[in-house]
């Protein structure tokens, strides 16, 4: 899960996927980045904190961190918040298959390249939204990688 700040977006969306995957018993590892350093180490903002929390999951203990280049070698897939984040992730992918393994993330909802909208300078209203958004694409994530093909 990459935004730009990795403290807003990506750990909530980090957090939320996390959630559901343990609620179903799945092997997956889920992680978040964000493109930029800008707020390596610091914890997810507090609004983001907040929401998590009222929806009963704890980002409290998160750390951002910068996406690196390996971390397309650690992940079948990656999935970022707006097309500015996608443009500066394929940027540092090493082959075309890495770049297949980048969408945004509403796409799993609906595929017209919809993004989860910053909500660095919003208020509280603005993560509720981006939380709600977040939850749909996550729940959709899960139904379509765990559907039994046949
Ligand atoms: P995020 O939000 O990309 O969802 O973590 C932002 C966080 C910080 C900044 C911008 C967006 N910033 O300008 O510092």
């Amino acid at each position: 899960m990459v935004c730009l700040g990795n403290i807003c977006r990506s750990p909530l969306a980090e957090g939320i996927l996390r959630h559901k995957v343990q609620q179903k018993g799945l092997d997956w590892e889920v992680d978040s980045a964000g493109t930029s350093n800008w707020h390596q180490g610091e914890a997810p903002d507090a609004r983001s904190i907040a929401i998590a929390q009222k929806y009963g999951i704890d980002i409290s203990q998160l750390k951002a961190r910068q996406f690196h280049k390996d971390d397309f070698k650690r992940f079948d897939r990656i999935y970022v918040m707006d097309s500015s984040n996608h443009q500066n992730v394929v940027k540092l992918a090493f082959s075309s298959e890495d770049r297949n393994k980048v969408d945004l993330l509403m796409n799993a909802v609906k595929a017209n390249n919809q993004a989860v909208p910053d909500p660095y300078y919003g208020k509280e209203d603005d993560f509720e939204l981006v939380y709600q958004m977040i939850d749909q694409a996550c729940e959709a994530i899960i139904a379509r990688l765990t559907e039994v093909k046949g």
